[in-house]
């Protein structure tokens, strides 16, 4: 199933074909710096395509999604949105991750801005957030390139993050439950 289409990528629904693509793409260890928790094994790989592909079990208008660039009609990352709870507040992550092949011309922005549009505009959400590691300057540029900022430090089992957050037409919304 399609999710939405930017100029230059169409995200989908994971499906069982994309198995080798996503393995790959966890198995460069630049795609994985700052996602330790990243499926380490093609059986990890294959859980958690099964697990989104029909969307997040409990979220299923979330979740995270093939990304295939247009021109090459080829799987170039795996992008989309992430339900958590932080501080007790639900919260939906932009969550994104483009083939180092790719990297530097712009598609992870256009990944996430396409997503953001698509939470605000078609999912009504009213706030979304980015977890991101401090030193993953990347992930900040893109989070910032959509108009999020700075709001928080935290820190999961996995480890310390910023939390970067957007609020629709940049007001001051508290969110919304999905
Ligand atoms: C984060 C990621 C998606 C960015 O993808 P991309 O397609 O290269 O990003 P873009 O081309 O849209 O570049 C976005 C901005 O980041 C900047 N940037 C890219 N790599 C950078 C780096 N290593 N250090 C600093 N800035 C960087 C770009 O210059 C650009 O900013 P600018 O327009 O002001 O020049 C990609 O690096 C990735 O998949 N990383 C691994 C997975 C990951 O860490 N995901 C985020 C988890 S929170």
């Amino acid at each position: 199933m399609i999710i939405l289409e930017t100029d230059r990528l169409l995200l989908r629904h994971l499906e069982p074909d994309d198995l080798d693509d996503l393995f790959a793409l966890y198995c460069d260890p630049d795609m994985r710096r700052y996602i330790p928790d990243a499926p380490r094994t093609l059986a990890e790989t294959r859980e958690q395509l099964a697990w989104f592909e029909n969307g997040h079990p409990r979220h299923p208008e979330l979740g995270l999604w093939a990304t295939i660039h247009k021109e090459t009609n080829r799987f170039i990352g795996r992008c989309g949105l992430l339900p958590w709870t932080i501080d007790g507040r639900f919260e939906v992550e932009v969550a994104y991750m483009i083939a180092k092949t790719h990297w530097g011309q712009g598609l992870g922005t256009e990944a996430a801005q396409g997503i953001r549009d698509y939470g605000f505009e078609s999912l009504g959400l009213a706030r979304l957030i980015c977890l991101i590691d401090h030193d993953n300057q990347a992930s900040i540029r893109v989070a910032e390139k959509i108009g999020m900022a700075f709001e928080k430090e935290g820190r999961d089992e996995i480890g310390p993050f910023l939390l970067y957050a957007v609020q629709k037409n940049g007001s001051l919304a508290t969110g919304r439950n999905v």
